[in-house]
């Protein structure tokens, strides 16, 4: 078995492909700084990231309020009942991503952030190295993550973009606007994997 096979059993929203390219991606930007990612859910795109980090000796900064998004909750399609906390009544994934970020010995290299995407931006430093949005998927928090956190990439730092589909009957385009935006902003896209981008801010 391959030292990132393992990830791909972590429960989550990502291709095994697409990890591969965050850890290769983090593996190559993230050399002595910090990286970012919204939308940690249960850990499985942070592990990629994380395993990288670990190895360059630098860390992630995961973040999520972790009630869920919209397609998440009690009754919509991707709801989970083993991510329901029926004491608090709602969705819960941090205890699943503690454990799965301690299981793979990453406990050192990513740190969990529980808190809005949004009010998480105005607290964290800049000259960040690697921002990964995969936070909800309406236009509106996509933009707010956009505008929250393009300008806290340093130069020639990488902006990566999840769910990137080409037409609507593919998938939501909230992910797809926000990438266009970036790419007349800046930005250019150095590499797509499946419906993951990766941009680099031009220096
Ligand atoms: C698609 S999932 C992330 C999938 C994950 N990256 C993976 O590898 O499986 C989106 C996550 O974003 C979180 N989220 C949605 N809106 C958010 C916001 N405004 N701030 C922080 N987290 C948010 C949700 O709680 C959910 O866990």
């Amino acid at each position: 078995m391959l030292k990132m096979d393992k990830f791909n059993n972590i429960k989550g929203f990502l291709a095994h492909e697409e990890g591969l390219f965050l850890y290769r991606l983090t593996k190559e930007y993230c050399l002595n700084g910090v990286a970012v990612e919204i939308g940690s859910y249960c850990g499985k795109s942070a592990c990629y990231i994380g395993q990288a980090c670990k190895e360059n000796n630098t860390h992630l900064v995961t973040i999520d309020h972790h009630r869920g998004s919209e397609e998440q909750q009690l009754g919509q399609e991707y709801f989970d009942p083993e991510e329901f906390d029926y004491k608090k009544n709602r969705v819960d994934t941090l205890p699943t991503l503690l454990k799965n970020i301690r299981k793979h010995e990453l406990d050192n290299f990513v740190k969990a952030l529980v808190g809005d995407s949004a009010s998480a931006a105005k607290n964290l430093e800049d000259n960040l190295d690697l921002v990964f949005i995969d936070g909800s998927h309406t236009f509106e928090s996509a933009r707010l993550d956009y505008a929250s956190w393009k300008g806290k990439i340093r130069k020639g730092g990488i902006l990566a973009i999840h769910d990137i589909y080409d037409t609507e009957a593919d998938g939501g385009q909230a992910p797809k606007e926000i990438y266009e935006k970036a790419l007349k902003e800046n930005f250019e896209l150095i590499e797509r994997v499946n419906s993951l981008v990766a941009l680099r801010l031009i220096g």
